[in-house]
């Protein structure tokens, strides 16, 4: 069974797209199979992972109907992570389905098909709103990954995130779980990024993950040269905390 795992925060630049590139490359390194779904229209993970926005065979065929899954996939070229890549068409999707019945369902009965079985992971790369294309993503999700910056205002609009979740599995998905929320780009020699540690420990508590990932250059290099941390500098802390991180979803 494939485990397919929403990274949400209607939150801009909390380090979604960072977390499933370089969670994609750590649980490979663990000898498992990723699927990467883009379903942002600055499609960062597509291009943060070296690979061109294919103007067909890319998120937005496959939600369409113009491509199959097999055909709205790539190879990104690291061992043990496809992709499905992202578009800048994504962005009118919304109007487009608006009108739709079942428009919540689209990806999710995409991947009702065998061929995604053979995955041990899929992470959707969200965008940073809670329209149509993140609900698709959490409609579609077993569980959701939730990127938490660690800087002022952190939790923030996260009650907001927590009545859709709720929403979500009242009308569409009853399954859905927390994967758990993680601290990103934590300095532990800053205050601050103790104080929203602090702060996200008492609220919430059990949905906290133990892994934290610190703030480190390397990460914010390595899209640049179109590769994950792993592939860029692997002694880096960044390398290391997505390494733990993968350790910690799959022990569970
Ligand atoms: N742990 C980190 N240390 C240093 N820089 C980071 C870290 N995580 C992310 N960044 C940088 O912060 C910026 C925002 O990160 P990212 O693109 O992953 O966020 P996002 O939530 O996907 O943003 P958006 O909402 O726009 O999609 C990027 O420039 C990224 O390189
Ligand atoms: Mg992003």
């Amino acid at each position: 069974m494939s485990r397919i795992i929403s990274v949400s925060n209607q939150k801009g630049g909390v380090g979604k797209t960072t977390t499933v590139i370089n969670l994609a490359a750590s649980l490979a390194a663990y000898d498992r199979d990723v699927l990467v779904i883009d379903l942002d229209p600055q499609s960062n993970a597509t291009s943060g992972m070296g690979m061109e926005i294919p103007s067909t065979g890319n998120a937005y065929s496959l939600l369409t109907g113009a491509t199959d899954l097999e055909g709205s996939m790539v190879e990104t070229g690291y061992d043990g992570v496809w992709a499905i890549p992202g578009s800048r068409d994504l962005a009118g999707l919304e109007i487009e389905l608006a009108q739709q019945n079942n428009r919540e369902f689209f990806l999710r009965d995409k991947l009702r098909v065998p061929e995604v079985e053979r995955f041990h992971f899929v992470l959707i790369d969200c965008p940073p709103s809670l329209g149509l294309l993140t609900l698709n993503a959490l409609v579609a999700a077993d569980s959701i990954l939730l990127p938490l910056q660690s800087e002022y205002y952190a939790l923030e609009g996260l009650s907001h995130l927590l009545d859709t979740i709720r929403k979500v599995r009242q009308l569409w998905n009853p399954d859905l779980e927390m994967e758990g929320v993680l601290l990103t780009m934590y300095d532990r020699r800053l205050k601050l990024s103790r104080e929203v540690e602090a702060d996200a420990e008492n609220h919430l508590s059990e949905i906290l993950l133990n892994t934290r990932i610190p703030r480190n250059v390397r990460l914010s290099e390595a899209p640049s040269f179109g590769k994950p941390v792993l592939h860029y500098d692997v002694e880096s802390q960044g390398a290391r905390s997505y390494l733990q991180l993968a350790e910690e979803l799959i022990s569970r």
